[in-house]
């Protein structure tokens, strides 16, 4: 698959974002620093992922005179993130859209098969209506997010975009084939998968580096 002709695949090249990707890469990155990158580059992808956001005029007195000014009129959002990694994007993207319910998904993989079970799945009211932006850091095999998508749309997800600070091919492809409606948003695109299913070079276990676990 040609990612760069995907028009529902985002792969973010600001400065900003590498910069803050390769702190979160650096194995001396401690905990407490790298929950904070977590969270500083689900804003700044945020902001990229929200641009389709829609607008309407509002009446707005300035000090000079009355005006015409873009408001955000799309009321109805929820953010929700694959748990536990996912947890660490949230209040980035909610400092964008303070206003979103937040959902949760339960995923875990199973360490030998790297097979998905789903856990939890809680959603907010009204999911038909609303754009769902789903976070978790890691894509690697791409079967997380594949099965937490389809567990949102049987509830009734309609308009869902999926963001994750690193990808590798194989999940990108994998996403991007099963749910192609859903916009992909990708921090970086690394090269492969190991033996393990792990991204190399990858940043190591996401959800043990944001919560300090082995
Ligand atoms: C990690 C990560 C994703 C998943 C990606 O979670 O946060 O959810 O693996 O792998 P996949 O694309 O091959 O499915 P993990 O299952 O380790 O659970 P955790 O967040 O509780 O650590
Ligand atoms: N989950 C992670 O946290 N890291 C990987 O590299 C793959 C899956």
């Amino acid at each position: 698959m040609d990612f760069a002709k995907n028009e529902n695949i985002f792969i973010m090249d600001h400065p900003l974002i590498q910069h803050k990707i390769t702190k979160l890469r650096d194995k001396a990155t401690k905990t407490a620093e790298f929950r904070e990158i977590v969270s500083e580059i689900a804003r700044l992808m945020g902001y990229e992922a929200l641009r389709d956001l829609k607008v309407a005029d509002k009446t707005v007195e300035t000090p000079m005179e009355e005006t015409l000014s873009p408001e955000i009129s799309e009321r109805k959002q929820a953010v929700v993130p694959i748990l536990r990694a996912g947890l660490g994007m949230t209040d980035g993207i909610l400092s964008l859209i303070p206003s979103a319910k937040i959902g949760h998904v339960g995923m875990y993989r199973d360490p030998e098969t790297h097979i998905p079970h789903a856990y939890y799945c809680k959603l907010p009211e009204a999911i038909s209506e609303r754009t769902i932006i789903v976070v978790d850091p890691m894509l690697a095999t791409g079967g997380s997010a594949v099965d937490a998508i389809n567990l949102i749309k049987e509830k009734g997800g309609k308009r869902i975009k999926f963001m994750c600070i690193i990808a590798a091919p194989e999940g990108l492809e994998k996403l991007a084939a099963e749910h192609p409606d859903v916009q992909i948003y990708v921090g970086h695109l690394d090269r492969e998968l190991n033996d393990h299913a792990y991204i190399l070079p990858g940043l190591g276990d996401a959800g043990d580096r944001i919560f300090g676990t082995k």
